[in-house]
């Protein structure tokens, strides 16, 4: 792969396209990693037809491919020539279903859709869960693209006679792009149709449930050219007709990726509105209880496991909705979240700098309260629970209050709870013997002092903070420079270009303390499944 042709006098550049939930980021980065240029455009096109559905159109998702990559381009002086490879990145496990004439048969339904119970339970019926679970390496969950397929064939019979090609998001992106149908290992794990210990469609699952595997795109390692640019494609997005496409990841294998986790013991801990605790492993390391995901990782040769928690980072947004921030001392200038925000927007961009973000204001209010908030728990499912409880139906909890506690114990206590809901995936990888040598924070969680600090007590590990956070543009950028030549590996692309700006140890008082508390809130779900 070396040696792709570049412009004379060009730079040489890799875009990552990362089809996200809300919108669309494309991202430029240089040969040494440097970010030259970024820009977005949001997905409008959102819809939840019943409580728990979750759908989107998949043009608009290509809609707003080419209007992000525009932008782009737009705001650096880096020409389309300039580009030597793309990658693709995407929010993972929907189910795109296109007609013999790769025209959309119905709106994607997407990862965090849950309408699928029947057909998880159907699948665990068909082939015993200890079956599936050796056949794929997880068991099936609602996220699971293969219980959508499901679910349309039973409930949408004339949609499904239409069904010739099943694709996920970025790869329907890419498709439009390029006209390839491909999908890489890391995404294609989140079906429940790969063979993930052995990278191939699992040919037991697709005869079982009579899934044709000519519906479905030709699998790749992330970091393969998997296509080029068509003119279609060119002509809307402004790229250059022929530039090399690769396979890239779902958002957080690419994600990953950005943040260096690439060998055995590296660990990433994101805050984002979910939580994720994500190892790179040299296997496919098997949770009997199939609480943790065994997904492929985007470097050949490797897999990750990752627990996820729902409600993470939705936590604290949650409480800076419902109860304000607190902007002076007297309760008549508490002023609510949303207004402060419309507020923020209307100012001009020197006020907006100087305003306080609301989340700083909670975290400063939080910072006097002493590790393990006397008391007080916050357990956050507050959209029921993928790791530990695999259970849909879980529900938040507020409890251990007294008179003496304030609203600051209250915000600590939400961010300790989000923290020991990550620790249970740094507790199975204990059983499981994974190894955790680094951990590195990722997302609003690695921004806020505080939250870095409880996260380093929580996990009593030293932990690390990466100089460009960029998210899984920036991985998916890092897998179009290794196809395109620039790096021989992802470990050595990761090497370069991933660099630690600081380390934080935990607090040894403040970290016994937050061991302590953790048994304590071990003993809160089983406490409140008893009185659902
Ligand atoms: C991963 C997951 C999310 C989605 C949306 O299992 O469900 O990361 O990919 O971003």
């Amino acid at each position: 792969m070396r040696g792709i042709a570049l412009a004379r006098g060009g730079h040489i550049v890799y875009l990552g396209i990362d089809v996200g939930t809300g919108g669309t980021r494309a991202l430029v980065m240089d040969e040494k990693g440097a970010v030259i240029a970024s820009a977005s455009a949001e997905h409008v096109n959102f819809a939840s037809p019943k409580p728990g559905w979750a759908e989107q159109d998949p043009r608009d998702w290509w809609r707003a491919c080419g209007e992000a990559v525009h932008k782009a381009l737009q705001s650096s002086s880096i020409r389309a020539e300039d580009i030597a490879c793309v990658g693709f990145s995407g929010q993972m496990h929907g189910a795109v279903l296109l007609d013999s004439s790769d025209d959309v048969v119905r709106p994607a339904i997407i990862w965090c859709d849950q309408r699928t119970e029947a057909q998880s339970n159907e699948l665990i019926e068909m082939f015993g869960r200890d079956t599936i679970i050796r056949l794929t390496c997880n068991p099936p969950l609602t996220n699971f693209t293969l219980t959508k397929l499901l679910w349309v064939r039973e409930n949408e019979p004339a949609n499904w006679r239409r069904v010739a090609h099943v694709m996920l998001p970025k790869d329907y992106v890419r498709f439009r792009l390029t006209g390839e149908r491909a999908i890489d290992m890391a995404d294609a794990s989140g079906t429940l149709m790969l063979d993930v210990a052995n990278r191939r469609w699992s040919k037991e699952v697709l005869a079982k449930t009579d899934i044709a595997e000519k519906m479905l795109p030709a699998l790749y390692e992330s970091p393969q050219v998997c296509g080029r640019v068509s003119t279609d494609g060119a002509a809307a997005t402004g790229l250059k007709v022929g530039t090399p496409v690769v396979a890239g990841a779902g958002d957080q294998a690419a994600g990953a990726v950005g943040m260096g986790i690439a060998r055995a013991g590296a660990v990433s801990a994101t805050i984002g509105t979910s939580g994720v605790v994500f190892a790179a492993t040299d296997r496919p390391a098997l949770d009997p209880q199939g609480r943790l995901h065994t997904f492929c990782h985007a470097i050949p040769g490797r897999w990750h496991v990752m627990g996820v928690t729902q409600a993470a980072g939705l936590s604290l947004r949650w409480f800076r909705d419902q109860f304000g921030v607190r902007a002076g001392n007297g309760a008549s200038e508490r002023i609510g979240v949303r207004a402060h925000l419309e507020s923020r927007s209307r100012q001009s961009p020197q006020a907006v700098s100087q305003t306080k973000d609301p989340y700083d204001i909670l975290a400063d209010e939080a910072a006097g309260v002493p590790a393990a908030s006397e008391g007080a728990f916050w357990v956050p499912y507050l959209m029921g629970e993928r790791t530990p409880h695999l259970d849909p139906n879980a529900r938040a909890a507020l409890i251990g209050l007294t008179a003496s506690h304030t609203r600051a114990h209250v915000i600590r206590a939400v961010m300790e709870g989000v923290a020991f809901s990550l620790k249970d995936t740094f507790t199975i990888f204990d059983e499981m013997k994974i190894p955790v040598t680094s951990i590195r924070l990722g997302g609003g969680g690695a921004r806020s002092p505080l939250w870095r600090q409880i996260q380093a007590d929580v996990y009593g590990h030293e932990v690390e903070i990466v100089a460009a956070e960029e998210g899984a543009a920036y991985g998916a950028a890092i897998l179009a420079g290794v196809g395109a030549g620039g790096w021989q590996s992802v470990d050595e692309a990761c090497d370069r270009v991933v660099r630690v700006a600081k380390r934080i140890e935990p607090n040894a008082a403040a970290s016994k303390a937050m061991q302590a508390a953790y048994q304590t809130y071990r003993k809160i779900y089983p406490a409140l499944r008893e009185i659902r």
